[in-house]
């Protein structure tokens, strides 16, 4: 059966202004502000690449994340005067020249470089490695970030592997997990499941993986393979919800290799999360896929993580900052829920908490801790 093609089925139109484009869009503006100040710190170039770029601006007027990149290097650029490029790349023609427009309209600045109509995201990836402006000898050597956003299943693990071996570059990754579901109940689009998880026969991948229904067999089948496979350090990932139709639109999964961009990613999932439209994921709390709220922090939870702390730590001595690197992927809580089940340990007498100058009641990250 000839696959389908996924470029053309997507309608812009359609998707404009819904809320899982504005979430989509609100995590990437959240998050890729931080990301550049930070790395502008260790480069003086920094790109942000959108291989599925899309046209700009939505037929209702709805920015589209070029011009979301576009606004934030702008404001990074004149704040830090450093250098951002942005690379845009959709291999639809008619696409392509709706963003051409797009940007004519709104910016006209040497730092955008929108690669020729019609290249597949995999060679647009391929031509940023052979330019010279980024790369020498098939090395990167400015930091990347890639928004991989092509609403449907083209997002090939070699692709993302190839990314991911980079030194600094990170992923933010739109998986349509409902439409792994569809292929696994048709057995259609074989040779992009098979290119999904760069596996020949993906279905045993996927009932490998943990999880008791297919589609959470599914993320965790693509979670594991960029682990394991694309040889991604750390993944989080975020079940984008709709929560009247109370089904899955799809999993926003980002992968980085150093903890930095993990925890702040992580946070700032947090934070969006607590506004209901996200749920965590914990990689041993499976079940979690049935809530859509990210859990309160409330005395129970307070005791639960004081439990798992002196659980993982019996008689150790450790830092503040290497419990978060240990224990931020297992479970959903972040740095001030840590702070404060530690601080209560203390308080029990159950930790002694130190370091030089220390204050009683406060915990910085190279603050020792001895679990007694
Ligand atoms: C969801 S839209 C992008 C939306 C955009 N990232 C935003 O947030 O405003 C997906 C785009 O990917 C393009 N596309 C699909 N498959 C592609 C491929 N293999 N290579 C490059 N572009 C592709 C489509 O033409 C479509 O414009």
């Amino acid at each position: 059966m000839a696959e389908r093609d996924w470029a053309v089925s997507y309608d812009h139109a359609a998707f404009s202004g819904r809320i899982h484009t504005a979430y989509k869009h609100k995590i990437l503006r959240k998050y890729l502000h931080p990301w550049m100040v930070i790395l502008r710190s260790t480069s003086p170039t920094i790109a942000y690449v959108d291989c599925y770029a899309g046209p700009g601006i939505y037929p209702d007027g709805t920015e589209g994340s070029p011009l979301i990149a576009l606004q934030i290097a702008d404001d990074v650029m004149s704040k830090y005067g450093c250098r951002i490029w942005c690379i845009f790349n959709d291999r639809d023609e008619r696409v392509m020249e709706q963003l051409r427009n797009s940007l004519r309209d709104r910016y006209e600045c040497e730092q955008v470089l929108v690669f020729s109509s019609q290249t597949d995201a995999r060679d647009c990836v391929d031509q940023i490695l052979n330019d010279e402006r980024f790369a020498s000898n098939g090395r990167l050597s400015v930091p990347m970030f890639f928004f991989i956003d092509p609403f449907g299943l083209n997002v090939p693990m070699q692709m993302l592997k190839r990314i991911m071996e980079q030194p600094k570059t990170e992923i933010l990754v739109t998986f349509m997990v409902k439409d792994v579901v569809r292929w696994g109940e048709t057995h259609a689009y074989e040779q992009t499941m098979k290119e999904l998880f760069d596996h020949p026969s993906p279905l045993d991948l996927i009932e490998q993986a943990d999880g008791r229904d297919f589609e959470q067999q599914a993320i965790n089948a693509f979670v594991g393979r960029l682990h394991t496979h694309a040889g991604v350090k750390h993944v989080i990932k975020y079940r984008v919800f709709n929560e009247q139709e109370r089904r899955t639109l799809f999993y926003l999964v980002h992968g980085s290799n150093h903890f930095k961009g993990f925890k702040l990613m992580k946070d700032i999932m947090y934070k969006i999360g607590l506004l209901g439209a996200f749920a965590y994921l914990g990689p041993d709390h499976p079940d979690e896929a049935q809530t859509f709220l990210v859990p309160s922090f409330g005395d129970p939870e307070l005791e639960q993580l004081k439990r798992l702390l002196v659980e993982k730590y019996p008689g150790m001595s450790t830092s503040f900052g290497i419990i978060l690197e240990d224990m931020y992927a297992e479970v959903p809580f972040i740095e001030k829920h840590f702070r404060a089940a530690l601080l209560g340990l203390e308080e029990d007498g159950k930790v002694e908490i130190f370091g030089f100058r220390r204050r009683k009641g406060t915990l910085k990250k190279g603050h020792g801790v001895n679990f007694l």
